[in-house]
């Protein structure tokens, strides 16, 4: 795979895609073994975080660590954007320092592809405001094949706030590549304008979509996104698009429950259902390690990770 960045799953080929899985599919065993590898040998990588993370930025450092690089975790909070240093000037000045990847959230959406713009040093997008957060859909899709098979027909819904939902976004965008169909559901509030250009089916009630689905994604109403409660509250939220053990039982036994966290128990999920048996969410979290650690190593030592994939020496 050969690419500057990542910055959108909308940019990203059918085929990267699927080298991307099957290069995190090879390192499950080493790393499950408690194996780490050598693709970011002598290698720094920035996490610039302007939005709390608990998932992401953790596993992008323990995946710089599973690969022999070193990390340096930004702190926006303790830094001079807070005298007033604009984002663009920050990060030029963390390249000047000669990392050789940086991670980047941020609440804008655009933001790291502004940054990739004008910089040489690889960016991938941890995050942009409600755009894309193309890690989490590549590690969901990840989670997906390895409890079902291949994704080519397979029937996903996506349930709970689309419209604010950068995952959603992404998660069609591979999920679609891959050759599932998607149907999203929640309040009219929370769908976004224009679902038929993205490709996908929609309902405002679950309950006749949840029979066929193999896969059910539910997602946080994400207030920090919200002008304006755009529902009439959360316990209203619940009772209607909550996944609860009543519409649980409505799914096949072979199905399974994402969520990309963090959860807010008793709205969207209950912890019946999260912990239950279709959940495979803490599996999602360790995939989230296997995929960006095949991120890193994809941008930051290309030839080396194709060579090893291939089964050669390098
Ligand atoms: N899924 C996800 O992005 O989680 P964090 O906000 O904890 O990183």
């Amino acid at each position: 795979m050969e690419r500057a960045h990542l910055l959108w799953a909308e940019d990203l080929t059918a085929e990267e895609i699927q080298y991307l899985l099957k290069v995190a599919r090879r390192f499950h065993a080493p790393i499950s073994g408690g194996e780490s590898l050598p693709f970011l040998h002598g290698k720094t990588v920035v996490n610039l975080f302007f939005e709390n993370s608990t998932r992401t930025r953790t596993s992008f450092e323990l995946a710089t660590k599973k690969l022999s690089g070193s990390t340096l975790n930004f702190s926006a909070s303790q830094s001079s954007l807070q005298k007033g240093e604009t984002l663009l000037d920050t990060a030029r000045n963390i390249e000047a320092m000669k990392p050789h990847c940086l991670v980047v959230r941020h609440s804008s959406a655009g933001s790291p592809a502004i940054l990739a713009k004008s910089l040489s040093v690889p960016v991938i997008n941890a995050g942009d405001g409600f755009h894309e957060h193309p890690t989490q859909a590549l590690l969901d899709a990840y989670t997906m094949e390895e409890k079902l098979g291949k994704l080519s027909g397979k029937r996903i819904l996506i349930l709970g706030d689309i419209a604010h939902s950068r995952v959603a976004r992404s998660n069609i965008h591979v999920l679609k590549k891959l050759g599932a169909s998607v149907a999203v559901c929640g309040p009219p509030t929370l769908l976004p304008p224009q679902l038929e250009k993205l490709g996908v089916d929609h309902a405002f009630r679950p309950e006749a979509l949840l029979p066929q689905a193999d896969v059910v994604m539910t997602l946080r109403i994400q207030l920090e996104r919200q002008n304006r409660m755009q529902i009439p509250s959360l316990t209203e939220y619940a009772k209607t698009w909550g996944l609860n053990q009543e519409r649980a039982r409505l799914l096949k036994s072979g199905a399974i429950i994402l969520h990309p966290g963090p959860i807010n128990r008793g709205v969207e999920l209950d912890p019946e259902v999260a912990d239950g048996p279709h959940s495979v969410i803490l599996d999602q979290v360790f995939n989230g390690v296997l995929v960006r650690m095949a991120v890193l190593a994809a941008l930051c030592n290309p030839k080396d990770l194709a060579t090893w994939i291939r089964g050669e020496k390098s």
